[in-house]
């Protein structure tokens, strides 16, 4: 090895390690200078690369299902006997190393070739998938469609100016200064290319036709397709109020979006964030992170209290008023005038910017002028196909029937979104993959992550494990007796237990 290079802890797995090493199933050494986590699953034992590839979390604090490790911070899956990425958010494989035991001795000697992913039989008729959107659901559908081994043409038409990021960090470490720019880009620019996804951006799609399997593009010639992917995401909520279209009151979703607040924040004293949603506090904490004082305007008593339920609302306003936040909660911002905000009680904010996360709107406008079926989304069978043969919906814009909860449901998650282009992808090649996934999404304040697995839109109780104030905890949200979702603070491990605990009541089910 080369002087300096420093090798991570751990035992030297290449001189071998006693298998009653392995703590609960597992140990992290090294080889060489790569960390290595050799893990048990069943009677078998695997060596894989100890760090998550979507943002390094150690695999050992996850948990083993089957012949998968689960990443403890977003819920990432790796098949051990691979490495490949086989639960988004990682997309990216994880590398494998041979292990062989010897005299009561486990050794971990050389690591494996990248196996090449299940292929899937190029389904007859299906030359070229066209997909709308360029965001987690449409980049996802290209990835998987390359990795099943479809060897016809893929067109990614999208109207940002940026090709694919990672939409998540714009309101967290982005937004706060403190994530440098290449973690923003989910492939490097010349992956479009070497993968021969033909990336359209600054494209907008106006309509389908339908007969002619085509998609219009502004000021262009019509993109005829073999199979369709809608997966055009959701825009923010424009409050229409007096002064709500002056150039220093914003919205978030894109990377322009994030960038033009964040030029705004390099000479701001103050802000006000209009909303107590996800995005509205994420905003407020980057901003404070900026060292701006800002002031959260919303009309609920308590924030989040709607998803998360009293306690974690109570914890989350306390840790943005540690922060420095200042919330003007049962209010609602009536006019922007110049730099003021004006409030219903007639009080006054003098703001620099201003940021809007006041929700978002899915876009339809195409599935509507296509006679798609709509139920407040586009609704999509189990298998993300909508109602019109061959074109298939994925992401913020899909409903579908939700085996978890047992109902129809819409959200508006990261993973969610990846996973359902993922799943619309197999089946654009004909592998029948129904979507089963538990929803999951986390969160990030200051210093303080949330996870939450499931879907709650209602609840009779919630059960406490832990201690929400000491930001350790587990509440469980349950209805009519039945765990419906579950959110925690620095309990990854009972979050993903929970998670796997809802795939076997359904998988019980069937
Ligand atoms: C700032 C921010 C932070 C977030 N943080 C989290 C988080 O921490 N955890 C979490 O779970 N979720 C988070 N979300 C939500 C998550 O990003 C979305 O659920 C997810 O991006 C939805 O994916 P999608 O593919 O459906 O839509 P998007 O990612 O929005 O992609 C839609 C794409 O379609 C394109 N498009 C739309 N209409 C057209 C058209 N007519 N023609 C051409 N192109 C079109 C858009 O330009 C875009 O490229 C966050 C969202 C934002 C904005
Ligand atoms: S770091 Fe592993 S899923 Fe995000």
């Amino acid at each position: 090895m080369a002087q300096g290079q420093s090798v991570p802890g751990g035992p030297d797995f290449t001189q071998g390690v006693a298998i009653s090493d392995l703590v609960n199933g597992r140990l992290v050494g090294h080889v060489g200078k790569e960390e290595v986590l050799l893990v048990r699953a069943g009677s078998k034992l695997f060596a894989i690369g100890a760090h998550c590839s979507h943002y390094h979390g150690p695999l050992a604090d996850g948990i083993v299902t089957g012949e998968t490790v689960r990443c403890p911070w977003h819920h990432a899956g790796f098949d051990l006997r691979s490495g490949e990425a086989v639960r988004a958010p990682a997309l990216s494989p994880v590398d494998c190393w041979n292990v062989e035991q010897r005299a009561g001795q486990v050794f971990v000697t050389g690591k494996r070739a990248q196996e090449r992913p299940r292929q899937a039989a190029t389904k007859q008729g299906v030359g070229r998938i066209v997909i709308v959107g360029g965001g987690a659901a449409g980049f996802a559908a290209a990835e998987m469609l390359r990795r099943r081994g479809f060897g016809g043409g893929i067109v990614m038409l999208s109207n940002d100016a940026a090709p694919p990021v990672d939409r998540p960090n714009l309101s967290k470490d982005y937004l706060a200064g403190s994530a440098p720019e290449d973690w923003l880009p989910l492939r490097p620019d010349g992956f479009y290319r070497k993968n021969g996804i033909e990336l359209r951006l600054i494209t907008e799609v106006l309509g389908i036709d339908v007969r002619k399997r085509e998609v219009i593009i502004a000021g262009g010639k019509n993109v005829p397709y073999d199979r369709l992917l809608l997966a055009t995401g959701a825009e923010p909520v424009r409050l229409s109020i007096p002064g709500a279209e002056q150039p220093q009151v914003y919205t978030l979703r894109s990377l322009a979006d994030c960038r033009a607040i964040i030029s705004a924040a390099e000479n701001a004293h103050r802000a006000v964030v209009i909303g107590a949603s996800f995005i509205g506090l994420e905003v407020a904490a980057a901003l404070r992170g900026r060292n701006i004082e800002v002031h959260v305007v919303a009309p609920e008593e308590r924030p989040m209290e709607r998803v998360l339920g009293p306690q974690m609302a109570d914890f989350i306003h306390a840790l943005h008023e540690e922060h420095g936040v200042a919330f003007h909660l049962q209010e609602t911002v009536t006019a922007i005038d110049g730099r003021r905000a004006i409030l219903k009680n007639g009080g006054t904010i003098d703001a620099d910017l201003v940021v809007m996360g006041v929700g978002v709107r899915p876009r339809l406008a195409l599935a509507e002028q296509a006679g798609l079926v709509i139920d407040r989304g586009i609704a999509v069978d189990a298998f993300l196909e909508t109602s019109h043969r061959g074109i298939y919906a994925a992401g913020d814009i899909a409903r579908w029937p939700d085996r978890h909860s047992r109902d129809r449901i819409r959200v508006e998650h990261w993973v969610v979104a990846q996973r359902q282009g993922q799943a619309a992808a197999e089946n654009m090649l004909g592998l029948n993959v129904r979507f089963d996934a538990v929803p999951f999404f986390w969160s990030q304040h200051y210093d303080v992550p949330i996870n939450y697995v499931g879907h709650a839109e209602r609840w009779d109780e919630i059960a406490i494990d832990g201690d929400v104030k000491s930001r350790d905890c587990l509440l469980r949200y349950k209805h009519k007796g039945q765990v419906v979702a579950a959110a925690s603070i620095f309990r990854d491990v009972e979050n993903l237990q929970a998670e796997v605990a809802m795939e076997r009541a359904v998988e019980s089910l069937r």
